[in-house]
């Protein structure tokens, strides 16, 4: 295996790694200048700004004088300039199922759903809950929000009635958007029956605004419920932009953390618009007519930067899509970058694992010729993978970027910049703009050149995390507390003699199982939830192909015939609270957990057993009751 792979591909936005270091001290010397510069030549403002940061990291502002709007910099000024040219390629679930909407097609059907929530009454600040299917309408309904001054929050489609509940309330959502049904490699997902069992047990949303998509019959209540394509067919064709300061809120999204309920990240409009614009550029060296295809979904925080802001607001085409890698077969993912001649891919590893997994002859079927970025996010790639993504799906001529960030960071952070940076398979590589990664040590102290560390960021950057959503003592607290004037991120990393960033995954208690973060917390509240469980303990597995996937110790009230129903029940449970994406893998029902006297749970043990490293156990005399161990070891599930 090559250890550097020397990029071909010429990068529109940088010449060469020299010029990449210039504007990279330059960015971190005078972050200020440069993101003002920066903002300015690339974004569009009713008023441009003159202040840069505001020297405040735990109570960030950028541009804080500045006036602009989302929507206007990912619709208006391309529909006016190319008013032709294709924003969104959608490509519905069965291949046969597609459109593609023009820059001036997207300003109408935003326009409409904005003036249509509009008259329903959404305004400036209001928080409107999107829970879509991946139609080109989840889409409007982000930027409709946009071009409002609403803030939206979208739940993923895969979420239950009690995670949406639980996110309507802490975001005290007076609107809901979402449609009849989803479909999803061939399966239907009953939105509207999610939404009105969530809706039982809250106040705050006055109306649910319902796309009919599959039409099929959903319960309707009239006082409550608004019928989409009505709402819109009764609007003008064009509707303003809310002029917005640079500091208003754009969005709130959901994320685990490693203790309590998941955590609204919240997002501004100046610094993360900029954030989303600069990365896609540079990153994926974004020219004209080039074809862009994230396969996140819109409701996780990389379909946010990638499916939308980033590359709209480029004045892309960007490829929606519906559907699954597995469905009909394997060779989805190639047949749609064919069908659509897809130039840049940006998938996850867990999804190129699952594709090496059935097979190269998926590969066959497709030539991927118009293929020439090929992007990874979500967790670490291995350097096997990366090496499979680069030859047999790009046959060797494409260029990989790792990329490596969070639904806090806005857009990424750390990745190579095509045709700029070599490339070692398996490192995410170096600092984007303005970017000042450091390892620390487990007493907070700094670790210079080759280390391995806990990943932090000494610096902010404009798409930074603003607050949690009615909680920033929390977000003090998460993100700004363990290490002092740093972020940390969660993640442990290594930096290599050149100077590379290899992220190692998180070292909380969060897990990565297919790409989706879960907070080990949540699941246990998840668990305990069933009337026969006393205790719950929960810690991830290495997995093959998900990463990492979840095992739960459960202490049972009483242990009785009908353990095997507990034990789906424990499942269907985790699916109600959560979702299906929660649900462990194994459950081994115990006695007792390894706790210490003062009654501490020892995950670092539970993990090690969990994992099958039993040998390397390391002190266990510190427990209540060393012999738990071996019954642990014993029982495994
Ligand atoms: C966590 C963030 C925003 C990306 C989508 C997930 C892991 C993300 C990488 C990468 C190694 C990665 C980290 C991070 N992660 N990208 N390229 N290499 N790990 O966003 O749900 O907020 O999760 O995903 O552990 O902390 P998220």
């Amino acid at each position: 295996m090559k250890n550097f792979e020397k990029p071909k591909f010429n990068n529109p936005h940088l010449e060469d790694l020299d010029s990449y270091n210039r504007q990279y001290l330059e960015s971190i010397n005078s972050p200020d200048n440069f993101f003002l510069n920066k903002a300015i030549e690339n974004l569009d403002w009713f008023v441009e700004p003159t202040l840069g940061f505001n020297n405040n990291f735990k109570n960030a502002s950028w541009f804080e004088d500045g006036i602009l709007n989302i929507a206007y910099n990912c619709i208006d000024r391309y529909a006016k300039k190319n008013p032709e040219r294709k924003a969104i390629i959608w490509q519905g679930d069965e291949r046969l199922q597609t459109k593609a909407i023009t820059y001036k097609e997207l300003l109408e059907n935003v326009s409409i759903l904005a003036n249509g929530l509009k008259a329903i009454g959404v305004k400036k600040g209001d928080r409107v809950c999107i829970y879509m299917p991946m139609i080109l309408e989840a889409a409007y309904s982000m930027l409709a929000c946009m071009r409002l001054g609403a803030v939206h929050s979208v739940v993923f489609g895969g979420f239950s009635p009690e995670a949406i509940r639980s996110r309507i309330d802490d975001a005290d959502c007076r609107y809901v958007i979402t449609a009849d049904e989803g479909i999803r490699g061939g399966k239907r997902v009953p939105l509207k029956k999610n939404v009105d069992i969530a809706l039982e047990e809250t106040n705050s949303v006055e109306k649910v605004i319902v796309k009919r998509y599959t039409g099929t019959e959903t319960n309707w209540d009239s006082s409550r419920d608004i019928c989409y394509d009505d709402l819109v067919s009764k609007q003008e064709k064009f509707c303003e932009c809310v002029h917005l300061k640079a500091e208003d809120p754009s969005f709130i999204l959901y994320t685990s953390g490693s203790t309590g309920k998941p955590k609204g990240v919240m997002h501004t409009t100046g610094g993360y618009l900029l954030g989303a614009h600069l990365t896609f550029k540079y990153i994926f060296g974004y020219q004209e007519n080039k074809i862009f295809w994230c396969t996140a979904d819109v409701g996780w925080i990389t379909g946010h930067t990638y499916i939308l802001y980033g590359p709209l607001s480029n004045g892309a085409t960007t490829l929606m899509f519906e559907g699954v890698p597995s469905y009909p077969d394997a060779s989805r993912f190639w047949q749609v970058c064919d069908d659509h001649k897809v130039n840049i891919f940006y998938t996850a590893p867990t999804a190129i694992r699952a594709l090496i997994a059935a097979g190269e002859k998926y590969l066959e079927s497709s030539s991927r010729n118009s293929l020439e970025i090929l992007g990874t996010v979500g967790e670490p790639i291995n350097p096997e993978v990366w090496q499979w993504y680069f030859e047999k799906v790009g046959k060797s001529s494409c260029e990989v970027v790792d990329t490596w960030w969070q639904t806090e960071t806005g857009s990424v952070l750390i990745s190579p910049i095509a045709g700029v940076t070599p490339t070692k398979p398996g490192s995410a590589t170096l600092p984007f703009f303005g970017v000042i990664p450091s390892l620390v040590d487990a007493d907070g102290k700094t670790l210079e050149g080759e280390a391995k560390g806990n990943l932090c960021i000494d610096q902010s950057w404009p798409s930074q995390i603003r607050t949690v959503y009615g909680d920033h003592h929390r977000m003090i607290e998460t993100y700004f507390s363990t290490y002092k004037e740093r972020y940390f991120t969660g993640d442990g990393a290594r930096r290599d003699k050149d100077g590379y960033y290899w992220v190692t995954g998180r070292v909380d208690d969060v897990l990565n199982v297919s790409g989706h973060r879960i907070g080990t917390a949540e699941v246990e509240s998840a668990i305990v939830e069933h009337k026969n469980v006393a205790e719950a303990a929960v810690v991830g597995i290495d997995h093959d192909i998900k990463g990492q996937a979840i095992y739960a110790f459960v202490i049972l009230k009483k242990i009785e015939a009908g353990q095997a129903n507990t034990y789906e029940e424990i499942i269907e449970q985790v699916s109600l609270s959560i979702g299906k994406i929660a649900k462990p893998e194994h459950i081994q029902f115990v006695r007792d957990l390894p706790k210490t006297r003062s009654g501490k749970i020892m995950r670092r043990i539970l993990r090690k057993i969990a994992n099958n490293n039993t040998d390397e156990l390391g002190d266990i005399t510190t427990l209540a009751d060393p012999t738990i161990v071996d019954e642990l070891i014993k029982g495994k599930a």
